[in-house]
């Protein structure tokens, strides 16, 4: 299959475009700058040079392919504090790609986040058969979903906060990490008892390659090696490991002490995955995220 990959020179791209090319298939790699292009074609795989700013040049490449696996995001504008503009960039692909991809069949793989059953206030674990709630990237994630009315073998994968490996460069791991450094404590939200899901980056690449051979239309999968650990066993982890001490941050200081993470860090989002791991069959062969901090990989040359 002659796959398009957006977002092909990042932290997940890093994992499935190596993935989809040892499993036979052509990748052809959105990048939006010439480090991007170099970092794709090291990988074997075809740039294609674009970006989300023309999201009608993007799903015009995307329809010369077999399948889509869409992964491009703009954490810069979400680290600034202009989440909303992130998410309409994303939106105003996945309209795109449904127009240029309608009525052939194809199988589009989008990337969302567990983040956005918090929400839905469940009061148990999200399931995949679970909505988001409102605001966030729900209504992307939806917008993904309606394009199986469309003709398109369109299907979601939810993917938890923290996505850790080696292959991470600047994820959500190693911004917790840099904020204990910076302000001499590993900081979790009141008591801590809150619970993220997490995921080994090469667990979760493999999930978007089986849903792009096998998810059936309008279908959501979840990403979670890790199912919940709680924030305070994150960060006395982090602590332990940096030597600093883990405190509780009161919740009118989370903006002070987290920056933009503020958003997120009292969440919380236990993750169900047997949907997932029953009908697709994955299952999370690489380590969970304590044990990848007790490694020390996380903690080098800090
Ligand atoms: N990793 C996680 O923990 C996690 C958790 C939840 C959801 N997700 C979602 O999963 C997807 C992939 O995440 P990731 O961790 O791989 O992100 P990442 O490492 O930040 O990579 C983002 C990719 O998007 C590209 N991109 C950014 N702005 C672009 C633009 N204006 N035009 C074209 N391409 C652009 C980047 O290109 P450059 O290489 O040029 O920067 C990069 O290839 C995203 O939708 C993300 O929000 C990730």
């Amino acid at each position: 299959m002659r796959v398009f990959v957006t977002g092909a020179s990042g932290h997940l791209g890093s994992a499935i475009v190596p993935e989809l090319l040892a499993a036979g298939h052509d990748v052809v790699g959105l990048a939006r700058s010439d480090a991007g292009a170099a970092t794709v074609t090291a990988y074997g795989a075809t740039a294609h040079r674009g970006d989300l700013a023309d999201p009608g040049a993007i799903a015009k490449a995307a329809a010369d392919c077999d399948g889509v696996i869409h992964l491009a995001f703009n954490h810069e504008q979400l680290r600034s504090g202009n989440f909303p503009a992130a998410v309409a960039a994303d939106l105003a692909l996945v309209h795109a790609l449904g127009d240029a991809l309608a009525g052939a069949g194809k199988p589009l793989v989008a990337a969302s986040g567990t983040l956005g059953l918090v929400s839905a206030g469940l009061g148990r674990p999200g399931t995949e058969e679970d909505a988001g709630g409102p605001g966030g990237r729900t209504d992307n994630e939806n917008a993904v979903l309606a394009l199986a009315e469309r003709g398109i073998r369109a299907s979601v994968v939810r993917i938890p906060p923290i996505t850790h490996s080696t292959l991470d460069r600047g994820g959500f791991a190693r911004t917790l990490i840099a904020i204990a450094q910076r302000t001499g404590v590993a900081g979790y939200p009141g008591d801590g008892t809150n619970r993220w899901p997490a995921g080994h980056t090469l667990d979760v690449g493999h999930l978007f390659c089986l849903a792009l051979a096998n998810a059936p239309a309008g279908t959501r999968w979840h990403a979670a090696g890790d199912e919940g650990i709680e924030l305070r066993e994150i960060a006395q982890s982090i602590g332990d490991h940096l030597g600093v001490p883990t405190a509780s941050i009161p919740a009118d200081r989370l903006q002070a002490h987290f920056g933009f993470l503020a958003m997120v860090i009292a969440l919380d989002n236990p993750t169900s995955t047997t949907v997932t791991r029953q009908v697709l069959g994955w299952e999370p062969t690489h380590q969970g995220l304590l044990a990848e901090f007790e490694t020390g990989d996380y903690f080098k040359g800090l």
